[in-house]
């Protein structure tokens, strides 16, 4: 445990300044000379010409405010990245080192799909932590600023974990206000007058968040260990510090010049409570990607732990979240009344990276399922399709084959601007699922700036939830993270859950 030497920014930040000795003193006390004046002409000065009350900016300082630290809870963050069904799994994560760390979860949002990417852990090319936390902030501002922004826990429902208090969340909107003393809202604040002392407000909480402040040390550790060096366990049995059985090869170590190795550390030992970490109010990972690879995990090797009977209740909930009611009612509405018999569901993956070279396996897989199903008589056979290629292309491929051979195959399939997923997503919206600490928070800071929210995109899920309702049977694509999740769904039987 002892030989575990965290790179704290701080210390990042000191190996550079040497360099910059000279110049940086000058140059650091003209901008600090210019942002006074800046904060002085903007917010002290006693005038009313700004639209909001002043308390939104009163605890602006370089650090989190004193009110973060004076509430004594301890947070946890970390950057998702990629598409949904990888930030769904970094989400479960997520709540699994909270609870064993025993740290409240900062919720994020549903992060725009690719927006933020990790690169590849097998090949040792990832972005730091360090920035990827940027980059999740950034786009969390883009989703405030585009009126795109939903709580993932809006989409999954963690409410009988949160009732059960086997985890403590807090919305990220909420966790700002407290934290940073200034609302997210203001990021679609379009006076020009505020333009820059708002984007710079916002930049700041950002890199509160992400760690990158010197001064923040108090507030925040920032782990910018990763998957290149880092295995977390709990409760293993290994040696703390003992190395991983997955290690860069001698080709890829010289051709990358790779002088570290990977270890496997105690996350609870290195990072909890009785750990020198215990006192930062934040603790703030990058992202938590992990997947299985060559008899190893890439970033977390956490498993359920005989000894600790509240983690193996965590464990077993996590494995499989639900989507929120409004998404599985959505789904049940569909079957019921548009499909109205049995049907079978595939998941055709046909667009994007490594899916668009794979047409022939895709289609062969549906192919063979349909022939069984047709052998067995029941005709038309009830086929819910749901892909991302559009339906203008359907036309040259097995789909429109089937679309047209209306004897054997009666085929549907949803669109994001069908009246059924329309209404869901006002439902969802009303329902308010955010888990919200501060309910009126957005009201209280004076003027609402994040006036014209869109609905949500949520034709994905009732599409997966559709699946999961598919009594025929289901195919989905080859390496889809998108057909794992509907199993998952399918094997948990949310459909026949309550509605
Ligand atoms: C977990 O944290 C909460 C709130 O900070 C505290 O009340 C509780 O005692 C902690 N539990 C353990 C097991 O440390
Ligand atoms: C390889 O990395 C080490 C330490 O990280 C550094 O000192 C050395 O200059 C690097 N070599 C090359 C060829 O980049
Ligand atoms: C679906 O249909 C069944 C039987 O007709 C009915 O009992 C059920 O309430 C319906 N569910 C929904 C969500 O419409």
């Amino acid at each position: 445990m002892n030989n575990f030497k965290p790179s704290t920014p701080t210390k990042t930040l000191n190996k550079k300044q040497p360099q910059y000795k000279f110049p940086f003193i000058p140059i650091s006390v003209v901008v600090l000379i210019v942002s006074f004046l800046f904060f002085y002409y903007y917010f002290l000065r006693p005038s009313s010409f700004l639209p909001v009350t002043s308390k939104t900016f009163k605890s602006q300082s370089l650090q989190c405010s004193n009110q973060a630290l004076a509430i004594g809870e301890r947070f946890l963050w970390y950057a998702p990245n990629s598409g949904f069904s990888n930030q769904l799994s970094e989400f479960k994560n997520a709540i699994l080192v909270a609870g064993i760390l025993n740290r409240t979860l900062i919720v994020p949002p549903v992060l725009d799909h690719h927006a933020v990417a990790l690169g590849s852990c097998p090949k040792f090319r990832v972005v730091e932590p360090q920035e990827i936390r940027i980059s999740v902030w950034d786009n969390v501002v883009e989703l405030m600023r585009g009126g795109r922004y939903i709580s993932i826990a809006e989409i999954i429902d963690i409410s009988s974990l949160v009732s059960s208090s086997l985890v403590r969340v807090i919305d990220l909107r909420d966790f700002v206000s407290i934290w940073c003393g200034s609302s997210l809202d203001l990021a679609c604040c379009t006076d020009s007058k505020m333009q820059s002392s708002v984007s710079s407000l916002l930049k700041r909480c950002g890199s509160l968040l992400a760690g990158a402040l010197d001064s923040a040390d108090k507030c925040v550790y920032a782990v910018n260990e990763d998957c290149r060096t880092t295995v977390w366990t709990y409760h293993s049995g290994d040696k703390d510090g003992m190395l991983d059985s997955f290690q860069a090869d001698e080709k890829l170590k010289m051709k990358k010049n790779i002088t570290y190795v990977r270890r496997r550390w105690d996350i609870y030992k290195t990072l909890g409570p009785g750990s020198e970490v215990e006192s930062s109010s934040l603790l703030s990972f990058g992202s938590l990607f992990t997947a299985p690879y060559k008899n190893s995990q890439l970033y977390i090797d956490i498993h359920e732990s005989p000894q600790d009977k509240r983690f193996r209740s965590l464990t077993e909930k996590v494995k499989y979240l639900p989507f929120v009611p409004e998404i599985m009612g959505a789904a049940k509405e569909f079957a019921n009344v548009t499909i109205k018999a049995p049907f079978f569901c595939a998941q055709l993956r046909l667009l994007d990276g490594q899916f668009k070279n794979h047409w022939k396996a895709t289609f062969h897989a549906l192919k063979q399922k349909l022939e069984a199903l047709r052998q067995k008589g029941l005709l038309p056979i009830n086929i819910f399709i749901m892909t991302d290629l559009p339906g203008d292309r359907w036309s040259d491929t097995y789909l429109g084959d089937l679309v047209s051979d209306s004897h054997n195959y009666r085929v549907y399939f949803l669109a994001e601007d069908d009246g059924l997923v329309k209404a869901a997503a006002k439902k969802l919206k009303a329902a308010g699922y955010g888990q919200r600490f501060l309910p009126s928070s957005d009201d209280k800071v004076g003027k609402k700036y994040c006036s014209n929210q869109e609905l949500p995109d949520i034709l994905l899920y009732v599409e997966q939830a559709i699946c999961s309702c598919a009594s025929l049977g289901f195919v989905g694509t080859a390496g889809s993270t998108i057909a794992e999740n509907i199993q998952l769904l399918r094997k948990y039987g949310s459909c026949s859950g309550q509605s």
